[in-house]
């Protein structure tokens, strides 16, 4: 049954917002990256300044992959089928057996565009590709600062979820219980849309090291380390979350960021991954002592503990998501978490032409009219 509220049907999987379905070591200098995203085959390259490159796969002089057999020369992609060379506009600029005078401008394809932040590459998938209609914080400058240089890894693959599952989780109260084992003790903002116009939510938890392994001799090990910790969470998008999570003072105070990137790949797929960064403000010459024996400063290997600890901490979801199904009618608790509103806020990133309201939706429907008599046959 189709619902009354458009909110309340089944969401697209393509939505509009910023993705990052790509980390930054992903794409190397000099080498082409073959990649999906929301049902388009893509390439990724970077220019002679370093910068990233997003294009269509195809070649839109006869079809080719440039992808498959292509090389980067100069900046710009070569296509392995007519040795067109294409720079970081989409454009045409020369080909290897082609006049040099002759034009070549109109053989192009629309660049998307691409930043880098956060160790990764964000798109934007819009209305127009080219003109981005919502910000990326984390492309801001200044927005690390004070914090240790984000690491990733390469994350998980979401085989089928609904895009909008993942960041549905985030205020959903009883699956933090239910899934994770964590356990709520004060909800210090209810989750909601805030002034600067992201879903978002404070709490205090307590997470429980091992709770979600199938060896019970784990879980009693976790009994041993819980750790309460304040949990500042914002949705920022369908597929960008960040959390500020603190531990007590009696834990040093530690401050950790994960950011949740979640990229649509297919009608029915998803990927998954964390980018995890830690407040400077482990002491220093234990940092360099760390740096000099293990190669690596402390603030990073803890960003890379809490990164394979956030990243097993989907094992439970995964679960739930790859199986679940949207419905258009469920039957909410007062306990669940504000999970309607939440489908609200997320209608604002559906594309404009998906599931319209049909033109007379909010007029009374029609009385029953009786049926014209039948016209006898003359
Ligand atoms: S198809 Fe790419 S150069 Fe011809
Ligand atoms: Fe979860």
């Amino acid at each position: 049954m189709v619902s009354t509220k458009r909110y309340m049907r089944p969401p697209p999987q393509y939505v509009h917002s910023w993705f990052a379905p790509l980390r930054s070591s992903d794409v190397v200098p000099g080498k082409i990256t073959n990649f999906t995203f929301m049902g388009h085959e893509l390439i990724a390259f970077r220019d002679e300044g370093g910068q990233v490159v997003v294009l269509d796969a195809q070649c839109p002089h006869f079809g080719a992959h440039r992808g498959v057999g292509g090389r980067v020369v100069d900046g710009c992609v070569r296509c392995p089928f007519h040795g067109l060379h294409f720079d970081r506009t989409g454009e045409c600029v020369k080909g290897d057996f082609v006049d040099p005078s002759r034009r070549l401008g109109h053989i192009k394809t629309v660049p998307w565009t691409a930043r880098e932040a956060a160790a990764s590459i964000f798109i934007w998938h819009g209305v127009d590709r080219q003109r981005p209609d919502q910000p990326l914080p984390f492309a801001e400058p200044g927005f690390f600062d004070g914090w240790s240089p984000p690491v990733t890894n390469a994350g998980r693959p979401l085989r089928p979820t609904n895009v909008f599952f993942p960041t549905e989780n985030i205020i959903d109260i009883q699956h933090f219980y239910a899934v994770h084992f964590w356990e709520l003790h004060e909800i210090i903002k209810e989750p909601g849309e805030d002034e600067d116009g992201n879903f978002s939510a404070v709490m205090r938890m307590t997470w429980k090291a091992g709770a979600q392994s199938p060896y019970a001799v784990v879980r009693r090990l976790g009994n041993a380390y819980q750790s309460q910790f304040h949990f500042d969470i914002r949705i920022l998008g369908p597929g960008m979350a960040l959390s500020i999570s603190t531990l007590t003072p009696e834990q040093g105070g530690l401050q950790l960021m994960n950011i949740i990137l979640i990229t649509p790949v297919s009608p029915t797929d998803c990927h998954i991954r964390v980018v995890t960064s830690v407040k400077r403000t482990v002491d220093k010459p234990l940092n360099r002592l760390a740096r000099r024996v293990l190669g690596a400063g402390l603030e990073e290997l803890l960003s890379r503990v809490f990164l394979a600890i956030a990243t097993k901490d989907f094992d439970g979801d995964e679960m739930i998501w790859t199986h679940r199904r949207f419905l258009a009618n469920p039957k909410p608790l007062a306990d669940d978490g504000p999970l309607i509103p939440y489908r609200q806020w997320c209608e604002r990133f559906w594309p404009p032409d998906y599931l319209p309201d049909p033109p007379d939706a909010d007029a009374e429907p029609e009385p029953a009219r009786p049926k014209p008599a039948l016209v006898e046959n003359a």
